[in-house]
């Protein structure tokens, strides 16, 4: 367990106030709104290099420009395979090194199944296109070089059959819920396997996961009455500065260095439910991810 001088009111300004990135090279996805955006602009601060990316060029760099940053926009669209590796290619071909990888983007509770490739369309967005974008990238990275996945607390929200490895497709049952916390949990179970890996290989990087708190942003769009929601809500939402703290301590927050494997809230470790420390779970959904990316 890590020792942490921050929590719950934390910003993300706060979690990095004297850490120097000057150098440094973080690739943040979903660098166009809430959480991501927020990161961008407060890793920037400290002097990393932004690669910004979102779905498309246009957003990725319209974000960075309306942030003043000199970054790198890039084009990725976490539920087209095709635009995924084609982001790969790019970050290769210009010879990028990152010190990280801040896997932000997502989307939550579609009230409708939709699906891409054959698979519902949070789990494909989520988990599948960040496991491509990350493992493509895994030669890019620093010897020390960090992988921060963000989750959700709504992980808990799982059925009993926490990853439905016989309803990748959704058709069987949907329900939007249901389907989120399966991809957040997705995020932890894969962090947790690349941890391991990193681990057996010996090498100094690190992947770990996290639960932001609860913010109004965008992320909220899909669901009907979202303001009725929000002020039906009996736990104290963060601001967006607070929201983006945690992702921003296990960043680049030295205190979290060594950490590996973890999940955190509240910019400290916590324990998310037990399927999200199940190794062999993790590895079930290791192998069944490459073998839905062997088929695109
Ligand atoms: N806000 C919360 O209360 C909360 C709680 C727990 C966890 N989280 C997690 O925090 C992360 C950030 O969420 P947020 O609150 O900042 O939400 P947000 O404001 O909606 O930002 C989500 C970002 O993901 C991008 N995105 C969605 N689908 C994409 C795709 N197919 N390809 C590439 N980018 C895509 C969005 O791009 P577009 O703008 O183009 O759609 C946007 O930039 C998410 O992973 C979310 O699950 C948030």
């Amino acid at each position: 367990m890590n020792h942490s001088s921050f929590g719950f009111e934390s910003t993300a300004e706060e979690v990095t106030e004297g850490v120097d990135l000057s150098g440094r090279v973080w690739l943040i996805t979903g660098v166009n709104s809430g959480l991501g955006y927020e990161s961008a602009r407060v890793l920037a601060k400290r002097g990393a290099h932004i690669v910004g990316a979102a779905r498309t060029l246009e957003k990725a760099a319209n974000a960075l420009a309306s942030l003043n940053i000199d970054g790198t926009p890039l084009a990725c669209d976490l539920s087209d395979i095709a635009s995924v590796r084609a982001a790969v290619e790019t970050v290769k071909a210009r010879g990028i090194t990152l010190d990280g990888i801040l896997a932000n983007a997502g989307i939550m509770a579609l009230p409708e199944l939709k699906q891409q490739h054959g698979y519902e369309l949070q789990f494909f967005t989520n988990h599948v296109g960040h496991f491509a974008l990350v493992t493509g990238l895994l030669d890019q990275l620093t010897e020390s070089g960090r992988v921060v996945m963000l989750s959700s607390g709504a992980h808990r929200m799982v059925g009993d059959d926490p990853i439905e490895f016989d309803n990748l497709s959704g058709e069987r049952d949907y329900h939007p819920w249901r389907m989120y916390a399966q991809s957040k949990l997705a995020n932890i179970l894969f962090a947790n396997s690349l941890a391991a890996r990193f681990q057996q290989e010996g090498s100094g990087r690190t992947a770990n996961s996290l639960h932001p708190g609860v913010i109004r942003t965008n992320l909220a769009r899909h669901i009907p009455d979202a303001e009725g929601m929000f002020e039906r809500m009996t736990i104290t939402l963060k601001s967006v500065p607070q929201g983006a703290a945690t992702q921003c301590y296990v960043a680049v927050n030295p205190e979290a260095a060594a950490a590996s494997g973890r999940y955190f809230s509240d910019c400290a470790e916590e324990d998310p439910i037990p399927a999200g420390r199940d190794a062999a779970l993790a590895e079930r959904l290791w192998t069944r991810t490459e073998a839905i990316l062997a088929e695109l």
